[in-house]
């Protein structure tokens, strides 16, 4: 059986049809991060690209990478935001509106991408790897639309990262309505670095320092919904969670929950 993590119908019509539930999870890290730079700055940053350039990022979600960053975004940077989900990509357009720079919009799969080859100077793909099912079908498409010397980032968690929700929902025994959180499945800091050497060279990590301290149980709960599958989570056991959660931290103070999040960067041969 197809993890729900892999599974493109739910991922595409349910998970990402809207940034809805994805947001759930982005204002639990915005709210409660330690690092106060913020995750998408510092990803930003890394990318040290030249003034001119063709970029592509797949699976840009809401386009907050971009919104984070506008006032920094050269103007000759020509920036094609690419998602398999047509609803995300509404909000992205939505997002960037105000941004002021003009960048081009295309529903595509990472496992089949509909550009030219050697077309882009760089490709991003952040938080999104582990939801496709052949990697090595999205190593190919990202490969090909690069051209030589071409930069390739491409972002994940470690299996360390989030270790006390996952604890909290076995301690719960939400198993099965929650996928056990976006770090779960095959695409980890852990091995990402030598998948990724096999189709491009120089492969360097770098981890983003950060942690979470939450005094509140209501966005933990929303951050595990997120991925649950409502029809088997009602609104009585929602509350009985929140109940649940409210009571540890009343016991022990704000959960201190652990973050493990790189970026790997890499080079088209
Ligand atoms: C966890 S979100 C990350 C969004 C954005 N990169 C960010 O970090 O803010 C994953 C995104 O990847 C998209 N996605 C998942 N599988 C994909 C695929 N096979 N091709 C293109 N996009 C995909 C989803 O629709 C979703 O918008």
């Amino acid at each position: 059986m197809v993890s729900r993590i892999a599974d493109q119908g739910y991922l595409r019509a349910d998970q990402y049809q809207d940034a809805t539930k994805f947001n759930a999870r982005v204002e639990l890290h915005k709210r409660f991060s330690t690092n106060q730079q913020g995750w998408l700055r510092w990803v930003f940053e890394q990318l040290d690209l030249p003034a001119q350039c063709a970029i592509l990022e797949i699976g840009c979600g809401p386009g907050y990478l971009w919104q984070e960053n506008a006032e920094h975004i050269p103007a000759g940077w020509q920036i094609t935001l690419a998602d398999f989900s047509p609803g995300m990509l509404d909000e992205a357009r939505r997002n960037l509106q105000a941004v002021g720079h003009p960048f081009a919009f295309e529903v595509a799969d990472v496992q089949n991408l509909p550009f030219a080859a050697a077309h882009f100077d760089a490709v991003i793909a952040n938080h999104m790897l582990y939801h496709v099912p052949s990697r090595e079908r999205a190593y190919a498409a990202i490969k090909r639309v690069l051209h030589p010397g071409g930069r390739f980032f491409a972002a994940t968690n470690g299996e360390a990262h989030l270790r006390e929700i996952h604890a909290l929902v076995e301690r719960h025994d939400l198993g099965t309505a929650a996928w056990g959180g976006p770090s779960t499945g095959t695409f980890l800091l852990e091995n990402g670095g030598a998948e990724i050497a096999r189709w491009f060279e120089g492969v360097e990590l770098r981890r983003y320092p950060d942690g979470l301290i939450v005094p509140e149980a209501e966005p933990i709960v929303a951050f595990i919904l997120s991925t649950a599958d409502t029809r088997a989570f009602g609104a009585e056991e929602r509350a009985r969670l929140v109940r649940a959660v409210e009571a540890e931290i009343a016991a022990q103070g704000p959960l201190r929950i652990t973050k493990d999040v790189g970026l790997f960067l890499a080079t088209c041969e």
